[in-house]
């Protein structure tokens, strides 16, 4: 089904054609005077210049095409040329029908379905899961699954980081710690434990101890350096060991991933790609992109355009050593191979923007990926804490997702019991639903690329342009459906959704039939927060109504009956788009 405004837009360019006008001047869009009409077309103004005539005459030709037109209520030329309109009520409910009675509310799937990467979650293995990457995942997983709904074939892909010099400093900490482990004997050639020697806790107590120690330590550092380096060309006990950390840490990134409701289709390693380099870099050296300079091997990817210098895309350091970005390009060259997507997005901090845009020149450049396929950046900002700081922990430590969603949940779930209305059991499992909607739509409400502030006391409030508010305005109609089903002891789904009979009842109409509008420009513009926007100004448009109106009590019992199959789909697009920002309602709350 077309988009409520393209079909109006059609209409109102026929109106200029059939007036002997250019159709493309009929283009409309929103009122931006709501109070004075629905939508508007400022096309008029244009034709002014091309016709040598006033805007108004031109307006009022239209306007007499377009006044028999049973989809307007009201079309009304205004000075100084705009051509003002109100949907027919009639016309309005009959497109609600249509979104009701359809699948997916009525949209239908792209027309040219993209394959497409999603590049996100970005986790370091042996590192804990940390407000950091929390972004990544919620952001990502509503990329995924919009695009997803609106038809593309998705691959959202976790891009573990399990190659770099953590692993060395594991390593070297864990010989100093235990040194008689068969891992560390040159001459060892027999099998190597099943068992980790490590569990999950103890590996994430051993990674900062480490990192800590590598700072301090300059032996240290290096020692870490070479295990790195041993690691990387193939050393056996080193791989045994890497490969239990590997293990032990996945499991526990599942874990964490799983409450936030994120999921991800393939979990591929940076290490998985290492393969791809040598061929890769031989290539760039024998068809010229690749050179030296100051010893490393690079690929220059300075644009004359650029504002602000672009260095060398570096692939090799001077002792051969790979990089952030050569594992990024092996990755395309992966990708390339393995799924030829139309679009790669990658959802990471917006300090990695100069490295994505290396990295993407470089691949465009030397042919790694076509010409066609869109490399696209999401780049988010810091969460800080109060203090306008990145957020820690009381002690001042890095606070851990779980500790994250823990706290938010709890909050909530004080919040309930203060309520008394509900049994401790069932509160927690409603917390937890509402703690996730809280810390998502706290996140996703944001434009990615601002830093924010996370502040649970705002987040967790059941008023305002929060998560809970909006499944409050779910719980509502539930509870509203269940009155209803019980008190006439009959289902509304049959027959239509009436004109609306009041002015909160016809914006709150508009408003649902413009879903549509919102998904595309959430998409287009790669910006959850565009679909927040729209149902945060779904759910006050509907609890206006719903303070305006009596339901309950509405005699006319056919009028009774629309509202409530309007209630239904007002609660079917509230349920889509919570769906797709990746966390659900309650029964009650
Ligand atoms: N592991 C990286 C980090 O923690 C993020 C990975 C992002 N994706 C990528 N293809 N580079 O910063």
């Amino acid at each position: 089904m077309k988009k409520l405004i393209d079909m109006i837009t059609e209409i109102v360019e026929r109106g200029f054609a059939d007036c002997g006008y250019e159709g493309s001047l009929g283009k409309v869009t929103l009122s931006n005077r709501p109070d004075l009409c629905e939508y508007q077309c400022n096309g008029a103004m244009a034709g002014a210049k091309l016709y040598k005539k006033a805007p108004i005459r031109i307006a009022n030709d239209v306007v007499g095409k377009l006044s028999g037109n049973e989809v307007f209520e009201e079309v009304t030329a205004v000075n100084p040329g705009f051509i003002n309109m109100k949907l027919s009520g009639a016309f309005l409910a009959d497109y609600l029908e249509r979104m009701r009675s359809g699948e997916r509310l009525g949209i239908s799937p792209a027309e040219k379905p993209e394959t497409i990467v999603i590049d996100y979650g970005g986790p370091n293995v042996a590192k804990p899961l940390h407000v950091g990457h929390l972004r990544s995942a919620i952001i990502g997983e509503s990329m995924k699954r919009l695009f997803r709904f609106l038809g593309h074939k998705v691959i959202g892909d976790v891009h573990l980081g399990d190659w770099g010099l953590q692993m060395g400093l594991i390593i070297e900490e864990l010989r100093e710690r235990q040194p008689e482990l068969p891992y560390f004997k040159e001459d060892y050639e027999g099998e190597y434990p099943e068992e980790a020697p490590f569990t999950i806790g103890e590996l994430e107590e051993i990674y900062p101890a480490a990192s800590a120690k590598s700072k301090k330590d300059a032996g240290f550092a290096e020692k870490a350096h070479d295990a790195t380096f041993k690691l990387q060309n193939g050393n056996r006990g080193y791989l045994a060991l890497w490969n239990h950390i590997l293990n032990v840490s996945v499991s526990d990134l599942k874990k964490n991933y799983e409450k936030l409701g994120v999921t991800f289709d393939i979990w591929k390693k940076e290490s998985d790609v290492q393969g791809y380099i040598p061929d890769m870099v031989e290539r760039m050296k024998a068809e010229g992109f690749a050179h030296e300079s100051q010893g490393a091997l690079v690929v220059d990817v300075a644009e004359e355009t650029d504002s602000k210098e672009v260095p060398p895309c570096i692939l090799l350091k001077s002792d051969g050593a790979t990089l952030y970005s050569t594992t990024d390009l092996a990755t395309l060259v992966e990708r390339e191979k393995l799924f030829a997507p139309d679009r790669i997005l990658y959802v990471v901090d917006k300090r990695q923007s100069l490295h994505f845009t290396q990295v993407f020149r470089c691949a465009k450049k030397t042919g790694i990926v076509r010409p066609e396929v869109k490399l696209c950046f999401l780049g988010f900002g810091t969460m800080n804490g109060k203090d306008g700081k990145p957020f820690k922990t009381r002690d001042g430590g890095i606070m851990r997702l779980e500790y994250l969603i823990r706290e938010i949940s709890e909050a909530v779930y004080g919040k309930i019991m203060e309520n008394k209305s509900m049994e401790e059991a069932d509160a927690k499992e409603t917390a937890k639903m509402i703690g996730l909607a809280a810390l998502k739509y706290g996140d996703l409400s944001n434009q990615a690329a601002k830093d924010y502030v996370f502040d649970v006391e705002r987040f967790i409030s059941f008023e305002g342009d929060t998560g809970p508010y909006i499944l409050y305005t779910i719980v509502r109609i539930k509870s509203i459906q269940a009155k209803y089903e019980t008190l006439t002891d009959r289902h509304a789904g049959e027959g239509r959704i009436l004109p609306a009979a009041s002015e909160s009842e016809k914006a709150l109409q508009l408003l649902v039939s413009r879903v549509q509008d919102a998904l595309l420009s959430a998409f287009c513009e790669q910006a959850p927060h565009k679909l927040c926007q729209y149902v945060y100004a779904l759910s006050n448009a509907f609890n206006r109504f719903y303070h305006e109106t009596k339901i309950m009590a509405e005699e006319d019992k056919e009028r009774q009956a629309a509202y409530i199959r309007l209630l239904g789909l007002v609660r079917q697009v509230l349920e889509t788009c919570i769906d797709i920002l990746g966390f659900e309602a309650p029964d009650r709350m």
